[in-house]
């Protein structure tokens, strides 16, 4: 699918791998409705990307916050006409925590919650309530593509580190779902896709410290630094365009394989 004249809902879209996203889809002629819990960022980044683009608040563990934003978005496609063509689900969390702690604290509950809530379930309840405007698009090409749904999982569905239970259950659970929601789809013409990035500059990882950062650099293969943004943004480009692209996980990681700890 060609992104120009298409709308494109970017959960975390004001930051990070969203934001080169939403930048690189805008200047193929996108429209893009970024969604983030974020405000103040949201309103500076619309007003730099200009038109073709919208900011809605969204907190996606919320569900009524994610049909507010769609019905936002919904409302914005009727004034323009530009259908959505698709979803980038790259709001995200990674609050670490040991199973059990240096106390004898298991992990929390609330902070098990927090992370599946936003990572999985908010992935989830995006794409569910965003279909029912995509399986009634018009078909964009002789295959009948109508959509495209690409998620973000990580390195850490894969091999995950010490403290990353929570995290990792959440990005193997994208991983895995990948596949049936390409199944679940087909039928419409809409692909699923999910990409699973190493170590890439954003503001999540900005708070590993210069330290863990450069660990975990260390064990990269090649190239031994951290991605950039806009390096992701280009398989997600790709993603978009490439109609075989379905159904799969596309590891970008310079073959990474994270070690037990750093
Ligand atoms: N950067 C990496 O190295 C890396 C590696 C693997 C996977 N990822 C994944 O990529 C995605 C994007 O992460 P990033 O690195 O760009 O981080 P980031 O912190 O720069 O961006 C994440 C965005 O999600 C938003 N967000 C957080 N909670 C939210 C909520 N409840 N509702 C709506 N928005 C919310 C944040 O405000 C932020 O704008 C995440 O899913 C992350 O797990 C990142």
């Amino acid at each position: 699918m060609k992104p120009e004249n298409r709308t494109f809902i970017i959960s975390g879209g004001v930051s990070g791998l969203g934001l080169a996203t939403a930048r690189d889809l805008h200047s193929a002629g996108a429209y893009v409705s970024l969604l983030d819990i974020n405000a103040n960022v949201g309103a500076t980044i619309v007003r730099e990307l200009g038109e073709r683009a919208r900011f809605f608040e969204t907190d996606v563990s919320d569900t009524k916050s994610i049909e507010a934003a769609i019905k936002g978005t919904v409302k914005w496609v009727e004034e323009t006409g530009k259908a959505i063509g698709g979803v980038v689900a790259g709001a995200g969390v990674g609050t670490p925590g040991l199973i059990i702690d240096k106390k004898n604290e298991p992990l929390s509950l609330s902070s098990l919650d927090f992370v599946l809530s936003i990572n999985l379930r908010g992935t989830i309840d995006l794409i569910r309530q965003t279909l029912p405007y995509i399986t009634t698009n018009k078909p964009s090409s002789p295959d009948g593509e109508r959509g495209v749904i690409i998620m973000i999982s990580s390195s850490a569905a894969f091999d995950g580190q010490m403290g990353q239970i929570a995290y990792a259950a959440s990005k193997g659970a994208i991983a895995s779902l990948t596949l049936p929601l390409a199944r679940d789809l087909s039928k419409y013409g809409i692909r699923a896709v999910t990409i699973a990035p190493s170590l890439f500059e954003s503001n999540m990882t900005k708070m590993l410290g210069p330290k863990v950062k450069l660990s975990l650099e260390k064990v990269m293969e090649f190239p031994k630094r951290a991605g950039q943004p806009e390096e992701f943004a280009r398989l997600v480009r790709e993603c978009v365009e490439n109609e075989m692209l379905n159904g799969t996980v596309l590891r970008l990681d310079g073959a990474m394989r994270m070690p037990s700890k750093l």
